[in-house]
């Protein structure tokens, strides 16, 4: 109890203190900017004046208008603020006229509750932002190894087939001593079908999608990491039951699930790591969304998931290719996972962000839900 009044006390003591919050509005880096209700510039701050490349004392005879076109996103993401009366982000906007040229920020709108209508703007090259850009271009890389996945599917499996099969042949035939040869042929021969099914998984296939309980795959996934790889690691779980079904092709998001947390399993073994663990949540997160490719339309991706362990962390210089084909730091890592995953989940128009460091990696997945017109189908 003397606790919590001591602690009042000193709060009532820093707020009566003089502090100008004009001067720190001013002073923080972050572009900060406060629209009336016909989306004049009531305020900016310094770092908004730098921002948009024009002073304060112009931008107070412009409306946003002025700034951007009609038909750009910000301009719903501003009214969705006065409808609701609730903060909204949008990542990967783009800001773009004769006078300013941003690309791919995060917008964050919240409204003034003492002031309604005026609508408060936060920009940011958030993190977020920068795992979405460098996750399109993940895909890029992935696209250029589903090329080569068809044709290594094609050229490869049937006569690999051949050799599995004339090696078995030789294993019934051939003395003793050589048979330990054509055991190694066969099982060489299955490590590439493996490797080679795994690069199918990045072909052009248009995905099949319903609604997906996203607590039963990820119970699926634990059960099989636990009576498999994960076996000596500690899961927690903490899930938000009244999430709704994700729009997603069940397979493809156990896939994702299981390649995250085997690498969650692998990097607490790795290193000696006291007792692993790994948490798997997830949560509704209002207001995420991004642009969907090719149109001007916004995808809502309410849902996250999260796969987080406590092993050393990602290798720094990992780090800025983690999610190419063929990046990896195990002696016997393909460096295809993660790969995969940012393919899957570009395909679900789902967004990854990471953050790494020693004793904390997490991976977290937004996804997006199952919408009414979805629904109907
Ligand atoms: N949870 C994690 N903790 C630490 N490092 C990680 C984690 N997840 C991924 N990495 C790093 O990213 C690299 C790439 O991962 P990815 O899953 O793509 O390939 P891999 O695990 O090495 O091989 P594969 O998944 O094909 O067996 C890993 O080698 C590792 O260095
Ligand atoms: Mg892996």
């Amino acid at each position: 109890m003397s606790a919590l009044i001591s602690r009042v006390a000193h709060a009532e003591t820093a707020r009566s203190r003089n502090v100008d919050s004009a001067a720190i509005l001013g002073a923080l880096p972050v572009p900060v900017m406060l629209l009336d209700t016909e989306n004049r510039f009531r305020y900016v701050n310094n770092a908004a004046e730098q921002f948009l490349g024009i002073s304060a004392a112009s931008l107070a005879q412009f409306r946003l208008l002025d700034l951007v076109p009609p038909d750009n996103p910000i301009f719903l993401l501003i009214e969705q603020v006065r409808d609701t009366e609730a903060t909204i982000i949008d990542h990967d906007l783009d800001l773009e006229s004769p006078r300013i040229n941003k690309r791919g920020i995060t917008v964050q709108g919240s409204p003034l509750p003492e002031d309604p209508g005026v609508v408060l703007l936060v920009m940011q090259d958030a993190s977020a932002a920068r795992a979405l850009d460098r996750q399109l271009a993940f895909r890029g890389a992935a696209r250029s190894v589903s090329g080569m996945a068809a044709i290594l599917a094609h050229e490869v499996k049937n006569p690999l087939s051949g050799i599995r099969g004339a090696a078995q042949l030789l294993e019934t035939s051939v003395a003793p001593a050589d048979k330990e040869l054509a055991e190694l042929i066969r099982d060489e021969a299955d490590r590439i079908r493996a490797l080679v099914d795994r690069m199918d998984a990045f072909g052009e296939k248009p995905i099949a999608r319903m609604p997906v309980n996203i607590h039963r795959v990820l119970e699926h996934v634990r059960k099989l990491a636990q009576s498999g790889f994960a076996a000596h690691v500690k899961f927690q779980e903490l899930y938000d039951p009244s999430l709704p079904p994700v729009w997603a092709n069940r397979d493809q998001l156990i896939q994702v699930i299981l390649n995250l947390v085997k690498n969650a399993a692998e990097a607490v073994t790795q290193e000696i790591t006291h007792r692993p663990e790994i948490v798997l949540a997830t949560g509704f997160q209002h207001g995420m969304r991004v642009a969907v490719p090719g149109s001007t339309s916004r995808l809502d991706l309410p849902l996250f998931v999260t796969i987080r362990d406590n092993g050393a962390g990602i290798p720094e210089d990992i780090k800025p290719h983690l999610f190419e084909p063929f990046v990896t730091s195990k002696s016997t890592g393909s460096g295809l996972g993660l790969s995969l995953v940012a393919k899957i989940i570009g395909d679900h128009g789902g967004l990854i962000e990471v953050d790494s460091r020693p004793g904390r990696t997490e991976f977290r997945l937004h996804l997006p839900v199952v919408t009414e017109k979805e629904g109907n189908q």
